[in-house]
This record gives structure tokens, C-alpha cells and sequence, in this order.
């Protein structure tokens, strides 16, 4: 299990412990946790499902494909450096925490 921590956009945090094969987004969706819409389900054409990884996080993370870093530039709330979409974020056999924050708008 990972346990993966999310700063709301209040400041809230949120941590969960998901199992390897899901991705960000589903864990969060699972969980009820607060400010990821993901209005395409995870196909990648929405950009709703916009994340800031914590630097620790972010150099753990998979290159940004082609696609993602277009949709990237269509995210609501500005794109930054370790800005990522959770729906490609597949959480995997390491257990090390990831955190990430939640944009302050998806829409
Ligand atoms: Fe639509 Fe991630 S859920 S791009």
C-alpha cells in the first residue's frame, strides 16, 4: 500500500493508503477527496483531474507524455512545473508517500 497525501485547496490535507495498479485520481475519486473532477474518466481530454506533485514526488513520477503535456497547457488553475494530470499518475509497487495539492479550480 502507498499512502498518498493531498492538500486540498484550503490547506486541508487528506492522506489515503491505495494499493499499487490505480491511478491518482481514482484513489482520490474512491475517497472522496475534494477538488479533482476528472470529467472524462481518465482518457486524458479534460484536463479536470489537475495535480501539483511535491517536488519529492514529482522526480518519482513517470515522463509526461506528449498528450499530457498538451493538455497540460489547458488546466484552469495555472501549470507549473510539477504540474501533472492524476489520471496519468499509476501508483506503483513503491511505497514511498506521494503528496500532492490540489489546484484551486478544475473548471
Ligand atoms: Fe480527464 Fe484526467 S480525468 S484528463
Amino acid at each position: 500500500m502507498t499512502n498518498v497525501n493531498f492538500i486540498l485547496a484550503d490547506g486541508t490535507r487528506r492522506s489515503i493508503e491505495e494499493a499499487a495498479g490505480r491511478t491518482v485520481m481514482q484513489a482520490a475519486m474512491s475517497h472522496d477527496v475534494s477538488g479533482i473532477v476528472a470529467e472524462c474518466g481518465g482518457n486524458l481530454m479534460c484536463a479536470t483531474c489537475h495535480v501539483y506533485a511535491d517536488p519529492d514526488t514529482a522526480d518519482r513520477l513517470p515522463p509526461i507524455s506528449e498528450v499530457e503535456d498538451e493538455m497540460l497547457d489547458s488546466t484552469a488553475s495555472p501549470r507549473l512545473p510539477t504540474s501533472r494530470l492524476s489520471c496519468q499518475l499509476t501508483i506503483g509497487d513503491d511505497p514511498g508517500d506521494m503528496t500532492f495539492t490540489i489546484p484551486e479550480a478544475q473548471l
